[in-house]
């Protein structure tokens, strides 16, 4: 049972269907993607305790995998003392779609390095905690997902407003956030972090780093290898097995790392295949995808291989409208080595992902330049 039915969703439901599995997505709206490619589908608001209690014990599927951070984590608590499976752990999803929570774990306890940061409850408690971080800052929401609620602040007077925008757009009732000193940022990496069954015991690997970059909040592309030096590699794999090892269960995590100077920096990890790393489906023999239904189902990943240097970049829509229509594709699919992925949402608004350019090449930089011209010849229109 997939909790969430977007792209990720998608992809893992059709890994599933590989391993001859019988599938049930959960998404609050109709004909999401991964609903087209599972065995039977729920439209419910997982957020609602009783609703997803209700639907989990009435499948009883074998493992529940969380796509999305909306879901009422109590209902996984629940369903996992019963003996139901949670991927990675129920625990795992708690914490990672909680700030506060996520940094107090990974900077207070495995004393990662991250950004200097702090939380608050008030406009008044940002503004001393500014005296150390020091402006600009950006502060975020305790729960809140792809750059929802991040607020620039540059300076004293722009705290209070900038206090009630990034609590306006938090997820639940906190009126915490934390603030975190601005960096100027160099690259971002995502380490693939996984955990299977190996007979008695449980493995953690990590997997050759993913980069990235995002102009915005959001990611646009993504590149495997990654081409930061061997320094920074070591130090980000490390980071990230020691905060895997610390969450337990058995699943896929995508670890975010920041890398500004000489600093390495732990941001934040979710406990799923990441959206930069869907590059994996054309740069590794074995997917994230396939790596998290795998170890979801206590079968061994040993050493999935890079097979070529492949670049992702995403399909975004730039209006709102439903059922939209996908222009020049033929133009993007002419160029060797490009594959377009369209994921079907039924529905398209400003900045929504409704697809992905996967791309191969002799290199990085070949595959990146690919999937950007392949993207840029696309258009979404309704
Ligand atoms: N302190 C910071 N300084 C500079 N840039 C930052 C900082 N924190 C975050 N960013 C940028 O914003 C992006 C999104 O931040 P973050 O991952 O914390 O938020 P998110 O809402 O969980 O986003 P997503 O769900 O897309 O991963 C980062 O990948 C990075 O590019
Ligand atoms: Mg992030």
């Amino acid at each position: 049972m997939i909790l969430g039915s977007g792209e990720l969703g998608k992809e893992m439901a059709l890994e599933a269907h590989r391993m001859g599995l019988e599938i049930a997505v959960v998404d609050r709206y109709d004909m999401a993607p991964a609903m087209h490619v599972a065995h039977r589908k729920y439209v419910v608001d997982m957020t609602n305790q009783r609703a997803l209690l209700s639907i989990i014990r009435r499948e009883w599927p074998d493992a529940v995998i969380a796509e999305v951070e909306a879901i009422n984590t109590e209902a996984l608590q629940e369903v996992e003392s019963d003996g139901i499976r949670v991927v990675p752990n129920a625990d795992a999803v708690r914490v990672c779609m909680n700030r506060l929570e996520l940094r107090k774990l990974a900077a207070e306890e495995l004393g990662l390095p991250t950004t200097n940061f702090g939380f608050a409850e008030s406009p008044e408690e940002v503004k001393s905690i500014c005296v150390d971080v020091g402006y600009p800052c950006i502060i975020k929401p305790e729960m809140s997902s792809s750059g929802h609620g991040h607020v620039l602040i540059r300076s004293p007077a722009e705290v209070e407003k900038g206090f009630k925008d990034s609590i306006a757009e938090a997820r639940g009732k906190s009126k915490r956030v934390v603030v975190e000193e601005f960096l100027k940022l160099d690259t971002e990496l995502t380490i693939l972090t996984y955990r299977y069954s190996s007979g008695a015991t449980v493995e953690t690997k990590t997997l050759e780093p993913i980069e990235h970059k995002r102009p915005g909040y959001y990611y646009v592309e993504s590149w495997h290898p990654s081409t930061v030096g061997d320094e920074v590699k070591e130090k980000a794999k490390e980071m990230a097995k020691r905060f895997v090892e610390r969450m337990g269960g058995l699943g896929i995590y995508g670890v975010e790392i920041m890398v500004s100077g000489d600093r390495v920096l732990f941001n934040e990890a979710a406990p799923r295949p990441h959206d930069t790393g869907m590059v994996t489906m054309v740069s590794q023999d074995v997917s994230e995808f396939q790596i998290h239904v795998r170890c979801a189902l206590g079968l061994p990943v040993p050493e999935p291989k890079l097979v070529s240097p492949a670049a992702s970049h995403v399909i975004l829509a730039e209006s709102e409208g439903w059922a939209p229509k996908y222009v020049n594709v033929e133009k993007a699919l002419s160029i060797p080595g490009v594959q377009v992925r369209l994921f079907g949402k039924p529905f398209m608004y400003e900045h929504r992902r409704m697809g992905v350019i996967l791309a191969t090449g002799i290199s990085v930089e070949e595959a990146r330049r690919k999937a950007r011209e392949a993207s840029a010849i696309i258009q979404v229109v309704h």
